[in-house]
């Protein structure tokens, strides 16, 4: 491996940030975020470091999930702007050296879809077979919801033709029934149409439900054999039109599992995958100030291709879900960081963005995200975690932690200049509101949150191991602190996290090392940490400190 290969799998060091283009910046007054604000913006998020935007559906929606119910795959919501800001948008990031990547999500359609309107009207529409359909009282499934608040089944009753449709989400969501080969070109139609304005590929919304075959009959399964040869497909499709595009799949399923979506030896369905399980340890590892639980699911990642790569992230913008731990471990994380039933969500989640969870910690806080820059992957942040941003709980459900972004202390934060009462969503109010928490405070002070974000971003950027390298947990005594190394090719990385306030020198042993090798702290302004003959090396933490440190030779000639 060379480090010119870092530039035909960029996607292996690309720092992904995640936002709704209508509450990110809102440039005609109107109160919703729109693509010429967003534009606008654009060189902020450069400076950031981040090299690959993650738009959330901007689609022409009825917005009974915001926005993940599409009635038009080929449009571009008229509130938010049109097809040509989108362009403009798409070149003026790669411009400033970024990608972008966009939602797909295709499991459902919105119910005013065109497609099925006409599958409602008549069993002997030519769009029926668009969607999944059962003539007989479909079975108990209330164990089967998604959104268990409001719904109760998968199956919805459709009066007028008698029949019932499938639907993983809310009832406005039907399923489409993806062994319909209509449906399935009518996907990558629509995959072309967006990869030919320019972007690099799609976070891939909710996979296994995509090519899960629930409800159809033997005849419509056997039209749909091999439902992981239809990934293939997609991703042969997106490398054919794009030659390095990609899909960030959404497959929250235990480790094991996921070895399936990313294909084959060499890696032929989804590029990445967000890693579900590491994060959800992340958070119980948090509660009980204890590296294990992280430090066990990691070493549990099933090793991938190198045409393959784990996202990393802390939150995304659903509920913090927690549902593969045990009821009794979820049970510890709830009282740690949402004991409020307000707090909780779908008896699984918390609808909260981290800073609240760690009551406004800043040492804390930063030691979370020098975490996970640190893992092995490639790091997704939500647009405002850079600040450091709180949710708002008086907003209904999952929409608590998608407020306006906070760009400065004035009114609406900066994000529009509309009256607050027409605001797409009220803005965070207490101490994690505008006031308190925004860009233009912070980008003039070197102690902010995203002076440090910037530098976590450059460090990470700077050391392509860390989205190469396979992982090792070291082995020292403590059980509140991670010791990680990351070593590809002859770069090698030590990253030492203390999960509690305790400080403490962590001792361990970093193997074919001596003192013809020093390690260069990467993240402060420290002496460098020596190395015995024995590679054995004593690294100081402070209570929740963090250390990033590269292995250097002493006559080595990589910058520091
Ligand atoms: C995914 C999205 C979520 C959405 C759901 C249905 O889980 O992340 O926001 O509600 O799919 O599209």
């Amino acid at each position: 491996m060379r480090i010119s290969d870092t530039s035909d799998l960029w996607w292996k060091t690309a720092v992904i940030y995640c936002l709704d283009v209508q509450t990110f910046m809102d440039w005609n007054d109107d109160g919703m975020g729109d693509f010429a604000g967003l534009a606008e913006r654009i060189d902020y998020l450069s400076e950031l470091g981040v090299t690959c935007l993650w738009l959330m559906p901007f689609h022409p929606t009825t917005d009974r999930d915001d926005g993940y119910d599409i009635t038009d795959y080929y449009g571009v919501d008229p509130r938010l702007g049109s097809a040509g800001e989108f362009v403009e948008l798409v070149r003026t990031a790669r411009d400033r050296g970024m990608r972008v990547i966009i939602d797909l999500v295709v499991n459902h359609t919105s119910d005013r879809h065109p497609w099925f309107r006409a599958a409602r009207r008549s069993k002997a529409s030519p769009y029926r077979d668009f969607y999944v359909w059962r003539a007989d009282r479909p079975p108990d499934s209330h164990k089967d919801v998604t959104f268990p608040d409001r719904e109760s089944s998968i199956w919805e009753y459709d009066e007028k033709t008698e029949e019932w449709y499938l639907h993983r989400f809310y009832r406005t969501q039907p399923d489409l029934n993806i062994t319909n080969p209509r449906v399935r070109d009518e996907i990558v139609k629509a995959m072309g149409f967006w990869l030919e304005l320019g972007i690099s590929g799609f976070r891939v919304d909710a996979v296994p439900f995509v090519i899960e075959t629930t409800g159809v009959d033997q005849q419509e399964l056997d039209r749909f054999r091999d439902p992981h040869g239809y990934l293939r497909h997609l991703r042969s499709f997106v490398g054919r039109r794009t030659g390095d595009g990609i899909l960030l799949g959404e497959v929250n399923l235990p480790h094991q599992d996921q070895k399936a979506f990313f294909g084959g030896k060499d890696g032929d369905e989804l590029t990445m995958q967000f890693d579900f399980i590491g994060m959800q340890n992340l958070y119980l590892s948090l509660a009980r100030e204890d590296a294990r639980p992280l430090a066990r699911a990691l070493r549990r990642r099933p090793a991938i291709s190198a045409e393959s790569q784990w996202a990393t992230f802390v939150r995304n913008h659903d509920e913090l879900t927690l549902d593969k731990l045990s009821d009794e471990e979820r049970a510890e994380v709830f009282a740690a960081f949402g004991p409020q039933p307000e707090m909780q969500l779908y008896g699984r989640g918390l609808r909260r963005r981290l800073p609240t969870m760690l009551d406004g910690d800043p040492r804390r806080i930063r030691m979370v995200y020098s975490l996970m820059f640190s893992l092995p992957g490639t790091p997704v942040l939500l647009y405002g975690e850079e600040i450091g941003m709180g949710e708002n709980l008086a907003i209904d459900g999952r929409l608590a932690v998608r407020t306006p972004m906070q760009w400065t202390a004035g009114r609406n934060g900066g994000f529009s200049r509309a009256a607050p009462s027409r605001l797409v969503r009220p803005v965070v109010e207490g101490s994690f509101g505008p006031e308190h928490v925004n860009v233009a405070a912070q980008r003039g002070d070197p102690d902010s949150l995203l002076a440090f974000m910037s530098l976590l971003i450059r460090r990470y950027r700077e050391s392509p191991e860390l989205g190469w390298a396979d992982l090792r947990v070291l082995d020292q005594p403590h059980r509140h602190v991670l010791a990680t190394e990351c070593a590809w090719d002859d770069r090698r990385i030590v990253a030492v996290h203390n999960l509690s306030a305790v400080a403490c020198t962590v001792p361990t042993t970093l193997d074919g090392c001596d003192t013809t090798y020093q390690l260069i702290d990467l993240l402060e302004d420290r002496d460098p940490v020596e190395i015995d003959g024995r590679g054995r090396i004593d690294v100081p933490l402070e209570g929740y400190g963090y250390r990033w440190l590269r292995l250097t030779p002493r006559d080595g000639r990589r910058l520091a």
